[in-house]
């Protein structure tokens, strides 16, 4: 489940620059196909996060704020593309997911105790 987890957020990432690129290169017709896999994936990466919560035995304020952090960040990214498309500005969208995306990076790999790295 956690190498689900890593996966989608990953591979969401890739597609999420690849987007951009393809945005700002003029390319509408690519770059809406990625932003409909990247709501799929949204769905994967908030299916797998549910599913290793209810692995949790005793689920406390980090893994809150690891479930809040990570619909912050899947926020900020569709808030992002979807003004991007409308080529309207992006910047307070661009601090609240470096700021998320931090957070989420920090309680996932350096406080919570599951990890992909372990087996
Ligand atoms: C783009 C959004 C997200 C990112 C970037 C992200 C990132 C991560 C990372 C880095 C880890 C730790 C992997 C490891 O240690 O090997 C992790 C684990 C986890 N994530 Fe997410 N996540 C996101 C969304 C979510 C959501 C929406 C939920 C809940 C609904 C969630 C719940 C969890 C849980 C429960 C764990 C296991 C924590 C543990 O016990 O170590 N995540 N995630």
């Amino acid at each position: 489940m956690i190498h689900a987890h890593v996966t989608a957020w990953l591979l969401a990432l890739i597609l999420f620059v690849v987007a951009l690129s393809l945005h700002k290169k003029g390319n509408e017709k690519g770059f809406k196909i990625l932003h409909m896999i990247i709501r799929v994936l949204y769905l994967i990466i908030i299916a797998t996060g549910i599913g290793l919560l209810t692995q949790v035995y005793h689920i406390d304020w980090k893994y809150i704020l690891k479930a809040v952090g990570g619909l912050w960040v899947i926020g900020s990214v569709e808030m992002i593309l979807s003004r991007v498309a409308k080529n309207r500005r992006t910047s307070v969208f661009w601090v609240q997911f470096v700021v998320a995306f931090i957070l989420v990076l920090y309680l996932g790999f350096a406080v919570l105790p599951m990890s992909i790295f372990r087996p």
